[in-house]
């Protein structure tokens, strides 16, 4: 059951009534809970131990330090896909042996700071970071642990901005040229290449492409007679943003499929999972400003836009609507929810029904604590919201809403 639900016709955070911090917080403001997030890790966690399997969690997904803190104390690894992310892992205690760097596009001093302070492996999804990476290593005088990220032209039938496995993205080397890229790597004396990695999508809600994907590599490693010894799995797994039509595979539903295809092999396997480790701990609050009637449709304007969280603009994604205090009459009305940010793109929900609001009610975007906080902006000189984490009663900002002059004194206007 999830730890945000109703209590005597509130909404609560675990024990906290979300009524009672509004009246400390100023909306906008995020609240993740604690214990979510634990069972989501954990779940996931002790359903990969079937095939003895290690988690990554894609700190890209939310990576405030309170939650990889958590995360990290439970257990974790990271997903790291730039310098800024590995120097989060490091903030929390992390070793470097706990760190997988992905991304296609590394720079050097990304590759020079992962080497020297320490990391697990690279995953490597290009011929030219290869080559550069090998040449970073040369000259610090060590030997980078590299997986080749595959791309297996697989669609992983999610939204096209999010889908990473086709030949016509940007990831990854083809199957056809991984053997190649074997050789090459043999020659390489900085570069110790132990696996293969791979990761096909995000918000993946069949486990169809999976399956597809890892015939694919396991064939591969078969008939070509791989010599691996370790094979990331990359993350994925899709959540029920809406729960009448999203119906994403169980965790332990994608981790017999692995094991089923994988678990013979004698591999160290990995996976690296984000959105469904926090997803569904995170909520956005906001109140109504106004209750506008338009042509053919009433609106509200809510105090959250567009830049606190992005995805319905971005995805045109969809995010259940709840109020904090719950209807008394079950009549809904159709309403478009948007934000006061200044182009039609802030928009949340249209026409979508929900219980009568007023102003000044305060409203829940739920399953908000994936790539939220993450990829919020300042955009229209709005300052990122505040976060709060709970823990049973106990609740505290884990990170504070910057003040305008925080803002506006970050620019710099030159003395010319
Ligand atoms: N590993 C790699 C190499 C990735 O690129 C990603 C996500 C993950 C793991 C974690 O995937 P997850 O388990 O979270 O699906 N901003 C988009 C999602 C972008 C995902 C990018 N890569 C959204 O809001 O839907």
């Amino acid at each position: 059951m999830s730890t945000i639900r109703y209590k005597n016709g509130l909404l609560h955070v675990e024990d906290v009534g979300i009524h009672s911090i509004a009246q400390e917080v100023r909306t906008p403001f995020y609240v993740f809970s604690s214990g979510q997030i634990q069972n989501n890790f954990l779940e996931v966690k002790n359903a990969v131990k079937s095939f003895n399997g290690k988690v990554f969690y894609a700190m890209k997904a939310n990576s405030n330090q309170a939650i990889l803190k958590l995360l990290y104390d439970l257990g974790a690894g990271f997903d790291v896909v730039s310098g800024g992310e590995y120097q989060r892992a490091k903030a929390v205690g992390c070793p470097g042996s706990k760190i997988v760097f992905s991304g296609v596009g590394k720079t050097q001093d990304e590759m020079k700071l992962a080497l020297e302070s320490g990391i697990r492996q690279f995953n490597v999804e290009s011929f030219g970071e290869l080559h550069l990476l090998n040449s970073v290593a040369e000259r610090l005088g060590v030997v980078a642990p590299v997986a080749v990220r595959i791309n297996p032209d697989v669609d992983a039938e999610t939204h096209e901005k999010i889908s990473t496995g086709k030949a016509e993205n940007k990831f990854g080397i083809p199957l056809p040229r991984v053997e190649e890229f074997f050789r090459v790597a043999s020659g390489l004396v900085n570069i110790n290449l132990l696996g293969i990695d791979l990761h096909i999508g995000s918000q993946i809600t069949s486990l169809q492409p999976y399956e597809k994907a890892f015939r694919k590599v396991n064939s591969f490693i078969k008939n070509k007679n791989m010599q691996i010894t370790r094979l990331d799995l990359g993350g994925g797994l899709g959540v029920s943003y809406n729960p009448s039509e999203d119906k994403p595979p169980m965790v332990s539903e994608l981790t017999e499929l692995i094991a089923r295809i994988f678990g013979n092999m004698g591999l160290e396997i990995e996976i690296e999972p984000g959105r469904y480790v926090v997803a569904d701990a995170g909520i956005l609050i906001t109140s109504i400003l106004y209750r506008k009637r338009g042509e053919n449709r009433d609106f509200l304007v809510v105090d959250a836009a567009m830049n606190d969280l992005v995805r319905p603009a971005m995805y045109s994604s969809y995010h259940e609507i709840i109020p904090v205090c719950e209807p008394s009459n079950s009549e809904l009305l159709p309403y478009d929810v948007v934000g006061p940010v200044c182009e039609s793109s802030d928009t949340f929900a249209k026409k979508r029904h929900l219980p009568e609001f007023q102003p000044n009610d305060l409203m829940a975007f739920k399953t908000a604590g994936a790539y939220s906080t993450v990829m919020a902006s300042e955009y229209n000189t709005r300052p990122m919201v505040s976060e709060l984490l709970v823990r049973g009663e106990k609740w505290d900002f884990i990170r504070k809403s910057p003040t305008i002059d925080d803002i506006i004194n970050r620019d710099i206007i030159p003395s010319w």
